[in-house]
């Protein structure tokens, strides 16, 4: 099941990285769009949010992959728009403090 997922999400990577033109959503891991400035306003998007029901999560925890999941889970929880959870998620695998 796992090597199902890696093969799943090998493909999906590859197919993302071929496309040229490929849209900005969804994240693509490690790959940043985002201005200097939206990281900033992602950090303290995930400051005030996402410390509200557990402890501040650590950015090195997980990987961008990883993150993309947890994202997909948590931004609904702490109640971002699409653009905040973009902005957050660039923040996280950005690896600024
Ligand atoms: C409304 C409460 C709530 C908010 C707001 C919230 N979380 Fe969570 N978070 C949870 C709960 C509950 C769990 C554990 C259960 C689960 O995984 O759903 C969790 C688990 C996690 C985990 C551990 C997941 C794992 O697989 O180890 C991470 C990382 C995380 N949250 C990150 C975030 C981030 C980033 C944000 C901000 C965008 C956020 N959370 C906002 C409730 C919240």
């Amino acid at each position: 099941m796992k090597k199902l997922i890696a093969a799943a999400l090998f493909t999906f990577i590859l197919l993302v990285s071929c496309t040229p033109q490929a849209s900005t959503a969804p994240a693509i891991p490690g790959t940043a769009f985002s201005t200097a400035e939206q990281i900033a306003q992602g950090k303290t998007i995930f400051e005030n949010s996402c410390g509200k029901c557990h402890k501040l999560p650590d950015p090195a925890s997980h990987n961008p992959v990883q993150w993309v999941g947890i994202m997909n889970s948590m931004a609904p929880k702490a109640k971002l728009t699409d653009e905040q959870h973009q902005w957050v998620y660039d923040y996280i695998v950005s690896g600024k403090k």
